[in-house]
């Protein structure tokens, strides 16, 4: 019989609620701190997102439950494409010739082509319930745009989407794809917001950035009473919705029989790789499983667990989200345009922050060509041609299975790939033609960006 390679479930394995690791964090002793009130600097009461958030997603940002209830119409809209695959990448292991197991949880078979819709369709479901009549974000790779996009289409709710420029550029078929469903696409920063302005005024060639994009997508939500901000990355909620991933994951590497040595992903704000990472770390932090493995990825162009510092800083350049105490760069710190557009973000989840910073997690960062090499070398065993993004996970899987090759060692590996890239071909017909350029990290900027931040005093 031929090996088994693909573990699927079936539609009623759906999970029935998403896992909090924050409870699960701070009886491990992790406790995290509060977001500050930009102002006072004195931790936010939940009224301050009112104008922003609906009330349930506020709870579930500040929520101390374990475990809490997927609605039936989310679930319902998930079995679109839920539960996604888990395959074991053979093909690739053989090319390696490692003895190492590579298991990879694929996100792309989602309609947008990304972990994305976990998290929009929840969101948009909660703020139609809240009676929003619009959705106002940004985007950076266009996966999000496209997904708050279609989730807004199923509830029936208006969506403006702030694209950030360089890859509403890059990426024509991600902007069309997007109004395919309905939404308004404005590339960022525009004229039509104060916070856009401001930065044309300093740099009227500016090639945008997620926190200038968060800025102007919050300026709309907070000056019109009809519309809500929807955030795709970052924050507790976000990852809360996106745990379907690993608990899904969970019940598929049971189901192949094997125990991940080291679970890899992404990370750009922390959603898909905290959605995959998180159900698993239950198990480290509750000391069932304390020598798995994390390792976190991100591009060298944009090094924020790798180089940033851990301090309190805002979300978006604006300076109008209140502060969080996260890995940053600087919220005004512009990544060099990657084609990772997903990943350039100057902060990061203050949860998978913190879980770095504690020593549960570990943190790579990789250049663009390194990231293309592994991405055309997975596309050639596996069939898949992944997103940018995702291609950085692939990257630290390579490097996983050759050291465990190496080594001479077993190891059981498992990546979060986050979605395909066939939106993407500029970036690989770029690649494939002559090598990226080596967009460099500019530490004179972070330094400059991190001389900027608020004072104010960390544990
Ligand atoms: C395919 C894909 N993977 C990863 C990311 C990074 O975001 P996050 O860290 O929230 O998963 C993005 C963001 O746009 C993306 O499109």
């Amino acid at each position: 019989m031929t090996e088994r390679t693909r573990f699927d479930l079936p539609q009623d394995r759906i999970p029935s609620a998403w896992q909090n690791l924050l409870p699960v964090m701070a009886g491990a002793g992790i406790q995290l701190l509060p977001p500050l009130h930009p102002g006072t600097k004195q931790p936010v009461t939940p009224d301050l997102f009112a104008p922003l958030f609906p009330e349930q997603l506020i709870l579930q940002e500040v929520s101390t439950d374990e475990w809490i209830d997927i609605p039936g119409e989310v679930i319902d809209v998930y079995g679109l494409w839920r539960p996604s695959p888990l395959h074991r990448a053979t093909r690739l292991e053989r090319a390696l010739d490692t003895p190492a197991h590579i298991y990879f949880k694929y996100e792309g078979v989602s309609p947008a082509g990304s972990h994305k819709p976990n998290t929009a369709v929840a969101q948009a479901f909660y703020n139609k319930k809240a009676g929003a009549r619009r959705l106002a974000t940004e985007t950076g790779a266009g996966q999000w745009g496209s997904s708050l996009a279609m989730a807004c289409s199923f509830f029936d709710l208006d969506c403006l989407v702030f694209m950030v420029k360089a890859s509403y550029e890059q990426k024509p078929y991600r902007r069309i794809f997007i109004e395919t469903f309905g939404a308004e696409v404005r590339p960022s920063p525009t004229s039509t917001t104060q916070a856009g302005k401001k930065i044309l005024e300093e740099n009227p060639d500016s090639t945008g950035s997620l926190g200038i994009a968060i800025s102007e997508a919050i300026e709309v939500a907070a000056t019109n009473d009809d519309t809500n901000y929807s955030i795709g990355s970052c924050l507790n909620h976000v990852l809360l919705h996106q745990t379907v991933v690993g608990l899904e994951a969970k019940e598929q590497m049971e189901m192949a029989g094997e125990v991940p040595d080291v679970v890899v992903g992404c990370v750009g704000g922390g959603s898909n790789y905290g959605g995959l990472a998180y159900p698993f770390m239950a198990d480290r932090l509750r000391g069932d499983r304390p020598n798995m493995r994390f390792l976190a990825t991100e591009p060298a162009a944009c090094p924020t667990l790798t180089r940033g510092r851990f301090a309190y800083d805002f979300g978006d350049t604006g300076q109008m989200t209140p502060l969080l105490p996260m890995y940053t760069l600087g919220h005004d710190f512009v990544p060099a345009p990657v084609h990772a557009g997903g990943l350039r973000y100057h902060g990061d989840s203050p949860s998978l922050s913190l879980l770095v910073r504690e020593g549960h997690m570990e943190a790579r960062a990789y250049s663009q060509n390194e990231v293309f090499d592994a991405a055309v070398q997975f596309a050639k065993a596996q069939g898949i041609v992944p997103a940018p993004e995702s291609a950085h996970a692939i990257r630290g899987a390579i490097d996983e299975a050759v050291a465990a090759r190496d080594a001479g060692e077993s190891r059981v590996i498992l990546i979060g790939l986050s979605g395909h890239g066939h939106f993407d071909m500029q970036a690989y017909d770029d690649y494939l033609n002559a090598r990226l350029p080596e967009v460099e990290f500019d530490p004179a900027q972070e330094e400059a960006a991190l001389a900027r931040l608020p004072e104010v005093p960390i544990g």
